[in-house]
């Protein structure tokens, strides 16, 4: 049976830690602020940006929001934009993905100061990460660094096997893992929706990476003996539970445990470090600003 990795209580030790940085900053007069901005309503995205404002306010960051409507015009939300980058207030802030249609998300991005870009999407960020130097590493790739760190699980000489290539998650996560640096010289292969024999290249790894968004694709079957498996995936599958849902990654957890060395539940593995990793990047903001 796999250890099974506690996401809760590692990111609950980075607030802890992040708490004492927040003091020092707050005896100089500073509070760390991030802003979050939705457009629209969608649900999912409501509840994610709910999180992150209650997670500013339990470690004492100034939290902000600024909602939009749906039909919202991309000017109007350039001019949001362009208020958070003046905002003095406003050290990190993120803008919701998905936005409507009739705004383009990359566009969206360039236009977010890369100083204050805490999800670390700007090209500028994006460019600093692949060339080892980066100012804001993205959250989830982060945060999975950190889980792999916390439970002695080696990245240097490991053989990394990352389903998925999203900009967000398996893409910075790849360049993460190849640094040279202790939580990085990995031997990193990504695996997408063309990959063949998608089997062979999870099982030969020393720790598997689930970020595609396909529900339960990875089963135990296709884990090797004793590896570490990372589930990024989080679906509601609709069940007659009184939610309604439950909560399912891209492995499926009950056989995978069986073979894996240690593993993260969903939810209470990844999720609760993102979220960490959001609060730690708008404290560095804010202490890089305030320097
Ligand atoms: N939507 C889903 N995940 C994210 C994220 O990490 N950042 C932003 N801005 N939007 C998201």
């Amino acid at each position: 049976m796999a250890t099974i990795i506690d996401g809760n209580a590692v990111a609950s030790a980075i607030r802890d830690d992040l708490g004492a940085a927040i003091g020092t900053l707050g005896d100089e007069g500073v509070t760390p602020g991030l802003a979050t901005v939705l457009v629209g309503d969608d649900p999912a995205s409501e509840t994610y940006v709910n999180m992150k404002q209650r997670d500013c306010e339990e470690v004492g960051l100034n939290g902000i929001h600024v909602d939009l409507p749906g039909d919202a015009s991309p000017e109007e939300l350039y001019d949001a934009i362009e208020d958070l980058n003046a905002d003095p207030a406003v050290h990190g802030y993120l803008v919701q993905d998905p936005v409507p249609e009739q705004i383009d998300y990359r566009e969206v991005i360039r236009r977010i100061d890369p100083a204050k870009d805490v999800d670390g999407f700007h090209p500028e960020n994006v460019g600093r990460l692949v060339a080892g130097d980066a100012r804001f590493k993205p959250c989830t790739p982060h945060g999975i660094q950190k889980l792999l760190a916390a439970y002695d699980v080696e990245t240097e000489g490991a053989d990394v096997t990352i389903v998925g290539r999203s900009d967000i998650v398996g893409k910075p996560m790849a360049n993460l893992l190849l640094q040279k640096s202790h939580d990085g010289n990995a031997t990193v292969t990504v695996c997408h929706s063309r990959t063949e024999d998608l089997a062979a290249k999870t099982r030969r790894a020393d720790i598997v990476i689930a970020a595609c968004g396909v529900t339960e694709l990875i089963d135990g079957s296709m884990i090797g003996e004793g590896a570490t498996v990372i589930d990024v995936g989080i679906s509601r599958v609709e069940d007659d539970s009184e939610k309604g849902y439950e909560l399912v990654g891209d492995v499926e957890f009950e056989s995978a445990k069986e073979v894996a060395g240690a593993i993260t539940p969903v939810p209470g593995g990844v999720g609760p470090m993102t979220r960490a990793m959001l609060l730690y990047n708008t404290v560095s903001a804010a202490s890089l600003q305030e320097s």
